[in-house]
């Protein structure tokens, strides 16, 4: 761990709390009164400081306007039962944006200006996590390359932040996937698994075509054959077949999702046996026609447990059982947030209370 850090605060004059309507909350619309700075050059990070939001002066040439040099996190606070504040898996989420910042030759930010400035600012900003049920802070800590350049190279300066921004579920209504099997997300070796704004960029023509044919979302299968699935892009999938949880192992081309991290962990002792294995789109298809899937929802920080009602493989859609409280995935979702919200015992000490 690294030392403690000071970082100085700069406290708004303008609250703009009173204008947010709590109770709709539109993913991302809004942003919370105060942001997260620090910049790196000559090899060092410079000062973190948390200021009023408001808009930052970047170069036209700024790399990241360019080459795509930015990494993110998306990870949320919770307001418990007790009057205190959680963040959820803040570890978790610090290593994989290291992994993140390795893949795009970025540098590492040090632990204490990612904590500590994660506490502050929430801490700060608490006024603004919804009690809403399904409510949390989100919050996105990210990174850009700002070296003002148009040659392709890696950048030598840097901005770090973290912004927040109350929500409610990402998704309002159970969800109609589409298998796809022509365009590609990430391949083996490629960016996936990292959190980096071009993986995002990419899947925005497929998604938007399977939404013009009616569909909420796309499940990506592997690069090389199609055969595999991978993941949704805004969440990894699960499905619950013949009894068991089963959703794809890691690889560089999935995301180490936190969410599905902690189902993983908690299906066992919650009587459900877990796998991570390769499933192929011929086996859910078969699975899916014989009706021996029961469950299938996606896992994601904004996404939290997404029912799926449909899935369409090669033009043929496949519904799955309707679902109540009893299910699989209704119950760990209510036990995460059991846990975010200091109802059942955090265990596993995945919250961070400030
Ligand atoms: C998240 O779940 O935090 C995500 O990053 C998905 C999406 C909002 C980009």
């Amino acid at each position: 761990m690294t030392p403690p850090i000071d970082i100085p605060v700069g406290i708004t004059t303008h609250s703009r709390l009173s204008e947010i309507d709590f109770n709709n909350l539109e993913f991302g619309k809004h942003t919370a009164d105060h942001m997260l700075l620090a910049e790196y050059e000559n090899g060092a990070w410079g000062q973190p400081r948390i200021v009023p939001f408001g808009e930052i002066s970047l170069s036209p040439t700024s790399l990241v306007l360019h080459y795509a040099q930015t990494v993110f996190e998306g990870m949320k606070a919770f307001k418990m039962q007790d009057g205190n504040v959680s963040i959820f898996r803040v570890d978790k989420h610090y290593n994989r944006f290291l992994k993140s910042l390795e893949r795009m030759c970025m540098p590492a930010i040090p632990e204490n200006i990612f904590k500590e400035g994660l506490k502050k600012l929430v801490s700060i900003d608490k006024a603004w996590i919804p009690d809403t049920e399904g409510g949390a802070l989100y919050l996105r800590p990210f990174m850009i390359a700002t070296e003002q350049r148009l040659g392709v190279k890696v950048s030598d300066k840097y901005l770090f932040m973290i912004v927040s921004s109350p929500v409610g579920p990402y998704y309002a209504k159970p969800l109609n996937m589409k298998i796809e099997t022509e365009y590609v997300r990430a391949a083996e070796g490629g960016t996936g698994y990292a959190k980096c704004g071009g993986n995002y960029g990419a899947s925005f023509l497929p998604t938007q075509m399977a939404r013009q044919q009616g569909f909420d979302q796309v499940l990506w299968t592997d690069a090389k054959e199609h055969k595999y699935l991978d993941e949704a892009g805004t969440m990894n999938v699960m499905f619950v077949m013949d009894g068991v949880l089963a959703t794809p192992p890691l690889s560089t081309s999935i995301l180490d999702g936190v969410t599905r991290d902690s189902i993983l962990a908690l299906a066992p002792e919650m009587g459900m046996k877990a796998e991570q294995r390769r499933i192929t789109v011929e086996e859910l298809e078969t699975a899916l026609s014989e009706g021996r899937v029961s469950e299938a929802f996606g896992a994601g920080t904004a996404a939290v447990v997404a029912p799926i009602q449909s899935i369409s493989v090669n033009g043929k859609s496949y519904q799955l059982p309707s679902w109540n409280d009893d299910n699989f995935m209704i119950k760990v979702k209510n036990k995460l947030s059991d846990i975010r919200h200091g109802l059942v015992a955090d265990t596993k000490i995945w919250n961070t209370v400030i």
